[in-house]
């Protein structure tokens, strides 16, 4: 908790430069990036070779990946939302399958099960995490689930042995218990249950977007499985779908996005250590503000802090928050972002699919969640500052 002291002395020291949210680059780059990338088109000058289709760079990365989160197979695609589609093909939906998704969420899953021709159930999230509930999860199961298809929601795992447990009580679906696949676009190199996120369930999609965790050249993604039949149809349907006779376009990495990749992922737990220690810096700071509540991080989850997701107390819900959010933007100079109020708030089609699902935690997390930014490279005074903005403006908030 600061003192007034201390929130006047942060005050003072403004930082350079107005952080956004969500940041457009969320790794840090270095020499060794662009040394990666240089030699990796010095190799392709060359008639033969070109740069290739699945080259070594990108074997590398793959391995690499796999490696490091645990897993038999890690599959490179061009982002993760075709990943997440690759994974959802593989079910092979029929019309009337249900997929339970959390609505607080980015859109990239369910419109994932909407586009595949299966039906989006919402499971409603835990108010403390934001993560998808086991207890409705289990609520919501019918004979027609498929698949829970949790996100890692902001750096944080989901419950997965828990969502693995309500799975397998239930083998009367249709299909038998219902998989689990993981939405981790957002928690690379978050942790759980001892070990890296990415293992648990049948697959797990990564993001290596501009604004993640890391990112190779801005767009990229990677799945992850044990499960050799799903990573032979994946390596197949991301180029066109030769040997499984199954529909497939051109989802694949390049050579020189997977070079740079490897380097990033060297970096990654340098990256995650930078944003846990600004983030129990922050902890400690905003803490004894009674009308916020800082994120929590269950004894089995490692957060990766990709998002430092706050949360306004249900009295400040909506204009309230929206009024902080204004202020630190105008009078203290930073961005927050409101990640994710549910997706059916912006999207008619999904909406549409709501009617006979209430989630009325995501309802009241939609209004009162705030992200204020953080970022590997911030300087702690900027992290004061910002902590120091936050109380200064919650005080000039209250009645
Ligand atoms: C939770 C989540 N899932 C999926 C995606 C899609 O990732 P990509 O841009 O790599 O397709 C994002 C991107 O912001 C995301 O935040």
């Amino acid at each position: 908790m600061m003192t007034r002291k201390e929130i006047d002395a942060a005050l003072k020291k403004r930082p350079s430069k107005r952080w956004s949210g969500e940041p457009g680059l969320g790794s840090v780059y270095g020499e060794e990036e662009i040394q990666a990338a240089l030699d990796a088109v010095k190799d392709s000058m060359n008639y033969e070779k070109g740069f290739g289709f699945t080259s070594q760079p990108i074997v590398d990365f793959e391995n690499a990946f796999a490696n490091y989160v645990g897993t038999k197979h890690a599959i490179a695609v061009n982002s993760c939302g075709p990943g997440i589609d690759i994974v959802m093909r593989f079910l092979k939906l029929e019309p009337g399958d249900e997929v339970i998704v959390p609505p607080c969420n980015f859109i990239a899953a369910p419109i994932s099960v909407y586009g595949n021709g299966g039906q989006v159930v919402w499971g409603d999230v835990i108010k403390e995490t934001l993560e998808l509930d086991p207890a409705d999860v289990e609520r919501k199961i019918t004979p027609r689930t498929r698949a829970i298809f949790p996100v890692h929601m902001n750096g944080l795992s989901a419950p997965v042995n828990e969502l693995l447990a309500v799975a397998a009580r239930h083998p009367e679906c249709r299909c038998g218990a219902p998989v689990v696949i993981c939405d981790a676009a957002r928690a690379c190199g978050g942790g759980y249950d001892g070990g890296k996120i990415g293992k648990a369930g049948l697959a797990t999609i990564f993001s290596l977007h501009t604004m993640k965790n890391i990112t190779t050249l801005g767009e990229g993604g990677m799945i992850t499985t044990d499960s050799d039949e799903l990573a032979t149809y994946a390596r197949a349907v991301r180029m066109y779908g030769g040997g499984v006779e199954a529909w497939g376009t051109s989802n694949v990495m390049t050579k020189v996005q997977a070079a740079v990749g490897i380097v990033q992922l060297a970096k990654l737990d340098g990256f995650i250590a930078d944003r846990r220690r600004l983030a129990k810096q922050r902890d400690e700071l905003l803490s004894g503000i009674p009308e916020i509540r800082t994120p929590v991080e269950p004894a089995d989850c490692v957060h990766s802090y990709y998002l430092y997701t706050c949360q306004v107390i249900d009295e400040w819900a909506g204009e309230k928050r929206e009024k902080l959010i204004e202020m630190l933007d105008t009078e203290y100079g930073f961005r927050c972002g409101r990640a994710n109020p549910p997706v059916y708030w912006g999207r008619k089609q999904l909406a549409d699919c709501t009617d006979c699902t209430k989630t009325p935690i995501s309802d009241l997390l939609g209004n009162t969640i705030f992200c204020p930014p953080i970022h590997p490279a911030m300087p702690e005074d900027d992290n004061r500052y910002i902590c120091a903005a936050i109380a200064d403006a919650v005080e000039k908030l209250r009645d």
